[in-house]
């Protein structure tokens, strides 16, 4: 009998999912630094814990010594978009990516070909290459991406699917692949309205970091000792935070700036 250490196994794979992580916050900050709309809404990343790899591997008489050449969603990426045209412009980044820092196995569009339960998403898998202290290693992973409402749906209809372990009673599949056509319709008409959405999110962002740069300019008076000033500009912007348009904030800012300036203490972070 074969005795796996699952902990040196599955390091290797906790190292990759890391890596992805990190990697796809990257860009969706990018896109947020960079005042646009990021079709990153959510990462998550998980490694199959050692149950559910047992599992999988029993249901689908696959021996212990090779789960890990076959099972490709040990590691699994999950990005949560906000609408459907987003999912395939994170296809297109992922494509993008493409022999460079990882390698597209597989690609499965559930969203134009939607599985018969009702679930949508559009998966990924990929080989990710890592370096670890003991050499240059490549791990499969699968990468799910989906609206917050097919992720909705698929947590829900996944639970029920567990509590009911292939059984479940056939008024209840019924319902949830209304569910899921329900939940399509919302995506759809959400996606009408996703240029608005996106523009007001625009502004909401614009001001936040208008905000941000304030405040530093403020707490920046401070640190070079000019309390008297950044006493009044505090308190001025105490009272034009709240009802303040972004071009009083942009005016606000630029004297904030012009001092600054004077000062030379633009760069003190
Ligand atoms: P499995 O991983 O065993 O499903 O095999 P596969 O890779 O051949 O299947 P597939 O690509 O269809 O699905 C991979 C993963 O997508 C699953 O592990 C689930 O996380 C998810 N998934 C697929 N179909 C469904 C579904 O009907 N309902 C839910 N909730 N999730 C699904
Ligand atoms: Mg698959």
């Amino acid at each position: 009998m074969e005795i796996i250490n699952w902990k040196e196994e599955l390091f290797p794979y906790k190292q990759a999912t890391d890596e992805l992580y990190v990697k796809f916050n990257s860009i969706k900050k990018e896109y947020i630094d960079l005042e646009q709309h990021s079709p990153i809404e959510l990462v998550q990343t998980r490694v199959k814990s050692i149950a559910s790899i047992l599992d999988k591997a029993n249901k689908r008489d696959i021996p212990l010594t090779k789960i890990f050449g076959t099972l490709e969603d040990i590691a699994g990426v999950r990005i949560t978009c906000k609408f459907v045209e987003d999912i395939y412009k994170v296809v297109q980044l992922i494509r993008e990516r493409d022999g460079k820092d990882l390698i597209i196995k597989e690609e499965e569009d559930y969203i134009n070909n939607t599985k018969s339960s009702g679930y949508r998403s559009y998966h990924i898998t990929i080989k990710y290459t890592i370096i670890t202290a003991t050499g240059v290693k490549e791990i499969p992973c699968e990468i799910q991406i989906r609206t917050m409402a097919m992720n909705f749906w698929a947590t829900i209809e996944h639970s029920l699917r567990y509590k009911y372990n292939g059984n479940m009673p056939k008024h209840l599949k019924q319902k949830l692949e209304a569910c899921a056509e329900a939940s399509f319709k919302l995506d759809t008409e959400m996606g009408t309205i996703r240029d608005e959405i996106i523009e007001t999110q625009k502004i909401i962002q614009t001001k936040e970091n208008l905000v941000y740069e304030i405040l530093k300019n403020i707490q920046n008076l401070y640190y070079i000792g000019k309390l008297e000033e950044m006493n009044k500009f505090n308190r001025e912007f105490i009272d034009l935070y709240q009802y303040a348009s972004i071009e009083q904030l942009h005016t606000f800012n630029s004297k904030l700036q012009t001092l600054a300036n004077l000062y030379k203490v633009n760069h003190l972070e």
